[in-house]
């Protein structure tokens, strides 16, 4: 960079500094209260007679999203549902052999989340109640009341527990707010409380900024559900164990669900590794250092920014993408135009989506080579123990690298820096194993071709008939009768 280049440079980083000094904390709402909320109320509509505006928004996450705005989230409209294992066909190949292969929709608003689960394929629900854990605010009373029974039982029994009127009830106003004065509020002391107990996090030093994001980190986050012998769910854990607030590295994620075969939730059917997994780690990824994460930056502040409703202005709790609100979120901060914005989204999810393809397909080509040594060894062929332990291990570091990226939702606009780390990673650890297994193959006499035919279209087609689970408003029948 030449010397004028470098102060037009400083210039623009100054004069960004100061626009974002003052754009960065946009004025509160003071929300307009007409009637007291009882203790307890859980039903959103009494919410909403306090606070109809917000009531209304909530209620549009419904509605379908605009079609066109957002490259990678196409969302869910037209009636089209969006799903990762076509987005990605690599991951039809590496999820086989639970629910996941068989169906793994992108997320839709707020509203569907318990309406799209009783529409997902029965198998995604074997593993229990422990299901609606974030899918329902009668959760907490759940939790007290069935004990250990909560997270064994059968879906449809637990489902069966809530009042009939909420049993396709999502996300609600009592899951993120304080009745009395509408803060922001953690509902789910049973799994975030304790996780952020056990990094240490003192929960009444917590800021409203940092609650603008824990109330989204209930749920956005990953979690792991302990099976017993008989593949019972047992309980329903955060693997944050020695990580910090601001620092929950992929690293240690899969340190803990690696340390315990009681984590075992599947069975992956190219390999036959009994694998633990991964959901959702929008908090997890976003919080590890990212540029927005070190500057203050909230969930909320971009996915509900503040907007005008009349003479009134309020949170947008039409939950969604920013994209598909024109960058109106990002503009709160950021004085330059809303295509520029985009393209800089656009620009870093290019390049996270580019190498999450080839990482994807390079460990799914590992699988296939797992597949082949496994069979050279029933064929009486002798593997050297040394070389396949190896791989395997560079394997396993791969393949959750890969369910991470794959998992969280942002396409790496959360943390690009930090993607592209995890997806680098992902990529050398499979390349390894690659290399060990071709090793190991050539020197038990196998011959290993060049290209690896995956059969994607094995994978990709014939994921199993799906099968609609019955619907709440209809009789209740449990997909998974026991024995
Ligand atoms: C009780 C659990 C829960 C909480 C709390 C929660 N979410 Fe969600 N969120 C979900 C689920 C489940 C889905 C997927 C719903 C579906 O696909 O039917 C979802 C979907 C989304 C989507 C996709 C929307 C779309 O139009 O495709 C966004 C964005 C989102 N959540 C952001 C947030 C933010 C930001 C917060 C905090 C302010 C938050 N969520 C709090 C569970 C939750
Ligand atoms: C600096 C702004 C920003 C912050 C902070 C932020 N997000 Fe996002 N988020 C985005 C953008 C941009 C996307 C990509 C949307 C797209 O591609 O359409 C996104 C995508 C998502 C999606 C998928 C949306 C969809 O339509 O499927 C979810 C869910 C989500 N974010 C949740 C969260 C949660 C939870 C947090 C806090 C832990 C958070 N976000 C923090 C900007 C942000
Ligand atoms: C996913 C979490 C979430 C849900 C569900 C939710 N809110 Fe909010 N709400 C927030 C957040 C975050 C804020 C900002 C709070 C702050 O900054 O102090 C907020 C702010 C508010 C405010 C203060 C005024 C404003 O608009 O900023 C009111 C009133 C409110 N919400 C009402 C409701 C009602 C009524 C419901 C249910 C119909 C509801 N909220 C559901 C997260 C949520
Ligand atoms: C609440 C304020 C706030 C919001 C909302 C916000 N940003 Fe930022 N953004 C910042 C700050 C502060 C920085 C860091 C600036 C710096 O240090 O130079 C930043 C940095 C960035 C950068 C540079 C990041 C990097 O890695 O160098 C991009 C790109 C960006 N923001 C895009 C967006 C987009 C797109 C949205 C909306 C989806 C958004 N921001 C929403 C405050 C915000």
């Amino acid at each position: 960079m030449n010397k004028t280049k470098k102060v037009v440079y400083m210039a623009l980083a100054l004069l960004t500094t100061l626009a974002l000094g003052t754009g960065c904390s946009p004025e509160k709402p003071t929300p307009v209260k007409t009637v007291e909320i009882p203790d307890g109320t859980i039903d959103p509509a009494l919410w909403g007679k306090a606070y109809p505006v917000e009531y209304d928004m909530w209620k549009s996450t419904g509605d379908p999203t605009p079609v066109g705005k957002s490259k990678y989230k196409k969302g869910n409209d037209g009636g089209v549902t969006y799903d990762k294992l076509s987005e990605y066909p690599f991951l039809a190949l590496l999820f086989n052999g639970w629910g996941f292969g068989v169906e793994y929709n992108e997320p839709r608003g707020h509203l569907n989340m318990l309406k799209d689960q009783s529409l997902v394929d029965p198998s995604r629900l074997k593993s229990g109640g422990v299901c609606l854990t974030c899918k329902t605010p009668y959760v907490p009373q759940l939790v007290k009341r069935m004990g250990k029974d909560y997270f064994s039982e059968p879906y449809m029994k637990v489902l069966a527990e809530i009042p009939k009127e909420h049993q396709e009830l999502g996300v609600a106003c009592i899951d993120c707010h304080d009745n009395k004065d509408m803060s922001p509020k953690i509902s789910r002391e049973f799994t975030l409380g304790t996780a952020l107990k056990k990094m240490g996090v003192d929960e009444s030093k917590l800021t409203n900024q940092d609650k603008r994001t824990l109330v989204c980190a209930q749920c956005h986050v990953s979690y792991n559900i302990p099976k017993d012998a008989d593949m019972k769910s047992q309980d329903v854990f955060f693997p944050w164990d020695e990580s910090q607030w601001g620092h929950i590295p992929v690293e240690n994620i899969i340190k803990k669900i690696r340390s315990n075969p009681a984590y075992g939730e599947w069975k992956q059917s190219v390999t036959g590794f009994k694998l633990a997994f991964m959901r959702h780690p929008e908090f997890e990824m976003y919080s590890n250092n990212s540029v927005h994460w070190q500057a203050g930056v909230s969930c909320a502040d971009c996915h509900m920014p503040y907007t005008r409703v009349g003479s009134q202005k309020a949170s947008d709790h039409r939950v969604m993408s920013p994209l598909k609100n024109d960058m109106k979120a990002c503009q709160q901060c950021h004085t330059e135009t809303p295509d520029w914005l985009k393209a800089q989204v656009f620009a870093i999810q290019d390049r996270a989506a580019s190498l999450f393809i080839r990482t994807g397909y390079a460990t799914a080509t590992v699988a296939k080579l797992l597949e082949m040594t496994h069979k050279a060894q029933a064929e009486g062929k002798v593997i050297d123990q040394a070389l396949y332990d190896q791989a395997k291990d560079q394997y396993l570091e791969a393949f959750y690298r890969v369910l991470f990226f794959g998992a969280e939702n942002s396409v790496g606009f959360h943390n690009p820096t930090e993607a592209m780390r995890i997806l680098g990673d992902a990529a050398l650890h499979a390349g390894q194993a690659d290399a060990l297994l071709r090793q190991a193959l050539t020197a038990a006499g196998v011959t290993v071709p060049i290209n690896i035919d995956l059969e994607l279209s094995k994978y990709t087609d014939n994921r199993g008939v799906k099968k609609l689970m019955f619907r709440p408003d209809q009789e209740l029948k449990d997909p998974f009768p026991t024995k």
